[in-house]
């Protein structure tokens, strides 16, 4: 589902000015695309719409929540980019389900020990609860050595910790 006003609507016709911005950023742009686009429903769309200005491909390797993906697609659209709401529609489920903000997020590792309550939350997947429960427990009882201590946290849930273990640092 996109959010298109009738601000991004009207700004859709200031193609000129947009087409003349584009020169000027398209190389930068383009020298990021890099890999392919995984198959699946929505591809094809996505090639089409999103292959006007710069490669498709830009979208490899970001993660973005479907709400976040939402977002640069109306930003696109703004910038001149043409589907039918159907069409976009179907990028924003593409792009939300192959490129899901986990999947860059698990690239990182997280420092359980220095992190703050506000990086946790998100890295780890965790509510705010948990991540400030982390934090508080960290103060009281000093550093964490190993997971089996962090998933003694009260009101933490111990899965969610596990499935991340991977990219946790003591
Ligand atoms: C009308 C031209 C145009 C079309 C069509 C277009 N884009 Fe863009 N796109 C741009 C411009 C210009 C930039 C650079 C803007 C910037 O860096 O903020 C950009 C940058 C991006 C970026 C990198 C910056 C970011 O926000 O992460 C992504 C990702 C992106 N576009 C995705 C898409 C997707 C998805 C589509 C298809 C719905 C699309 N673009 C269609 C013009 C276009």
């Amino acid at each position: 589902m996109i959010v298109m006003n009738d601000s991004v609507k009207r700004r859709r016709g200031a193609r000129t000015c947009a087409a003349l911005w584009l020169g000027m950023t398209l190389t930068a742009v383009t020298s990021v695309a890099q890999g392919q686009l995984p198959d699946g429903p929505g591809k094809n769309t996505t090639k089409k719409v999103c292959g006007q200005c710069h490669s498709a491909e830009v979208v490899v390797g970001k993660g973005k929540t479907k709400e976040e993906w939402g977002q640069t697609v109306g930003e696109m659209a703004s910038f001149g980019a043409e589907g039918t709401e159907e069409e976009f529609d179907e990028i924003v489920d593409y792009l939300a389900k192959n490129f899901p903000k986990s999947a860059a997020s698990n690239k990182i590792k997280i420092n359980v020990n220095k992190a703050t309550a506000k990086d946790l939350e998100p890295a780890l997947e965790l509510s705010t609860k948990e991540a400030q429960a982390i934090v508080q427990y960290r103060e009281q009882n000093g550093a964490f050595k190993s997971l089996e201590e962090l998933k003694k946290v009260p009101g933490l849930d111990a899965k969610k910790v596990e499935a991340k273990k991977e990219r946790l640092i003591f």
